[in-house]
């Protein structure tokens, strides 16, 4: 059989700590299979995916500005694929594409290893797609969500979607949170930028930031000052890569291997 193929298909794609993990992964199991970059413009896109099945490709993990495009090159969705209007992975069955998202699944199992999520109170900040996906996945487990961010009207849609609570940055005054989601861009723009009121913060909350560069955000820093737990962004990007190697290759990934592969990338 010849090696498989994989990869990352992105614009740009340069900079994915996927094809690290992922590759370490296969040399750990023995699997004869590569994980490369491909980096598709949007105007590309619809002859790259026609190539999958021609070339062989065995299946993608699908990132920016592809997730919601890519939908309609698929044969087939799964359910949470359909629910989040965006599909993160793709799996080549015999020349069938099928179409997930595992996005929502890194968030979740990161904070589950710490507290269960039925009825918990989350503070979600973020209506991008990273916040979708989070809050998503929390609505899933029976989490009660109130999502907040700088433009209301996206927030709102959000929430109507997902049945939860929105409103402004400003909001997070009267809710008294359990766990805390920081989804944003927001410290690439602005790294002093201040999500909460002073106070906020309680020694028995848990405090998650998606973003992994800086690893410790400044609510992270603030949140350990106050004596949470915290969760650090690298730990989405892991959990959501177990669950795309299972789905690709209906093995358990190598989790130890794969964290370690991560640590030393990010220099922890
Ligand atoms: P992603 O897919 O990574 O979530 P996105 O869809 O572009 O990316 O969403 C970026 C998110 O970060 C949005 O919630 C955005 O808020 P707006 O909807 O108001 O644009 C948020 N964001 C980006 N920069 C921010 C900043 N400086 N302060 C607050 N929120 C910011």
């Amino acid at each position: 059989m010849n090696m498989q193929i994989y990869g990352i298909l992105a614009h740009p794609a340069k900079h994915s700590l996927s094809p690290k993990l992922h590759n370490a992964a296969f040399k750990a199991l023995n699997i004869d299979a590569h994980y490369d970059k491909f980096d598709v413009t949007p105007e590309e896109l619809e002859d790259f995916i026609l190539g999958v099945r021609d070339e062989d490709i065995k299946g993608l993990s699908v990132s920016l500005p592809h997730k919601e495009a890519v939908i309609e090159y698929v044969d087939e969705l799964s359910e949470d694929a359909r629910a989040m209007g965006a599909v993160n992975t793709i799996k080549n069955v015999d020349g069938v594409l099928l179409g997930e998202n595992v996005d929502f699944f890194g968030t979740v199992e990161a904070l589950e290893d710490v507290t269960k999520l039925a009825n918990k109170k989350c503070l979600v900040f973020g209506a991008g797609g990273a916040g979708r996906a989070v809050v998503y996945g929390l609505k899933k487990c029976g989490a009660e969500v109130l999502v907040l961010n700088r433009t209301l009207e996206k927030a709102k849609k959000l929430a109507e979607q997902f049945d939860c609570e929105y409103g402004g940055l400003e909001n997070s005054v009267n809710f008294d949170a359990d766990i805390i989601i920081q989804t944003t861009s927001c410290w690439l723009s602005d790294i002093d930028t201040k999500l909460l009121p002073d106070g906020y913060l309680k020694p028995e909350m848990i405090v998650m930031d998606i973003v992994y560069s800086p690893l410790f955000t400044p609510l992270l820093k603030d949140a350990e000052k106050a004596g949470c737990k915290i969760i650090t962004g690298d730990k989405m990007l892991l959990y959501q890569a177990f669950e795309q190697f299972k789905i690709w290759t209906g093995k358990e990934a190598p989790r130890e291997r794969m964290e370690q592969v991560l640590k030393n990338s990010l220099g922890k």
